[in-house]
């Protein structure tokens, strides 16, 4: 079944910090997992033990210190340059603070037409179609025109969801995306995310949260990262009901 395709796959990736002069810090250990078409999956841990890493290694950011990142099963670990930049249409992230990842010049509308506009969509149309992303990210033709600061938290982040629908990337990562939103919102934003999988069955999540009450409302699979290894993989429902790992243990219950 498609549903069965890997989008993503990380082996044995592993992120070592600090170089000859400075003591070393091993903040990703040799991980394996895999993202699968259609899913989202969560990754939860306390703060420092590697999700945000984990995730620049994936999208570039940072250069692992070992270990492969294949999507589609091509590996991308050492892609550069215009190869890189075409993978990277496929995957789009969504940050903590909204605010910060938009331009405070630039209205939300002008970052969500400059994406279409780069992939040939002319003034108008590209001005149509980043309303319609607004539209179905819940925000009315009015925010087009609005400035970052003249918006909510929560808006703000409806807006960078928009700008990455824009590219129609075939992977969306959220890192705690919603942590800096308050419950109402955040829940908002977590019922978005189901509407979008939904009309998109194609799309594949990851889902960063320290809450794994947030985690359980929208993945299907998630991972417990702690001190920079996975230490449990498995069903949410699964996982919560029957954790397996001391550390997953000692997490649910500081949540329950
Ligand atoms: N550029 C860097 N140089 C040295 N150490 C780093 C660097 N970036 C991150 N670290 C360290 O790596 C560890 C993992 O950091 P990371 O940001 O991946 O954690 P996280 O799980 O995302 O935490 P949080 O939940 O707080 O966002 C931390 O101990 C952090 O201090
Ligand atoms: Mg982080």
């Amino acid at each position: 079944m498609e549903q069965t395709k890997k989008v993503l796959e990380v082996r044995n990736l592993t992120k070592v910090f600090g170089n000859k002069q400075a003591v070393k810090f091993t903040a990703v250990d040799h991980i394996h997992f895999s993202l699968y078409q259609g899913e989202c999956l969560g990754l939860i841990g306390e703060s420092g033990s590697g999700k945000s890493t984990t995730v620049s290694m994936i999208t570039r950011l940072l250069d692992a210190t070992e270990g492969q990142i294949l999507m589609n099963g091509n590996d991308i670990t050492h892609l550069k340059g215009r190869k890189l930049r075409e993978v990277y249409k496929e995957i789009q992230m969504v940050f903590q603070m909204p605010t910060e990842s938009f331009d405070p010049r630039c209205t939300l509308g002008d970052g969500i037409v400059e994406s279409l506009r780069n992939q040939g969509l002319s003034k108008k149309d590209a001005r149509e179609e980043g309303i319609k992303l607004l539209k179905r990210c819940g925000l009315s033709e009015e925010y087009f025109d609005r400035y970052p600061h003249e918006v909510s938290g929560g808006q703000c982040q409806r807006a960078a969801i928009a700008r990455a629908l824009a590219i129609h990337p075939k992977i969306l990562i959220f890192d705690e995306a919603t942590s800096a939103l308050d419950v109402t919102i955040q829940k908002e934003i977590i019922d978005l995310l189901r509407e979008l999988k939904q009309s998109n069955q194609e799309l594949s999540i990851l889902f960063i949260c320290h809450d794994i009450a947030l985690v359980q409302q929208i993945c299907d699979r998630v991972l417990v990262m702690y001190q920079g290894s996975i230490v449990e993989e498995g069903m949410v429902d699964e996982v919560i009901r029957n954790p397996k790992a001391a550390y997953t243990m000692r997490l649910m219950e500081s949540v329950l």
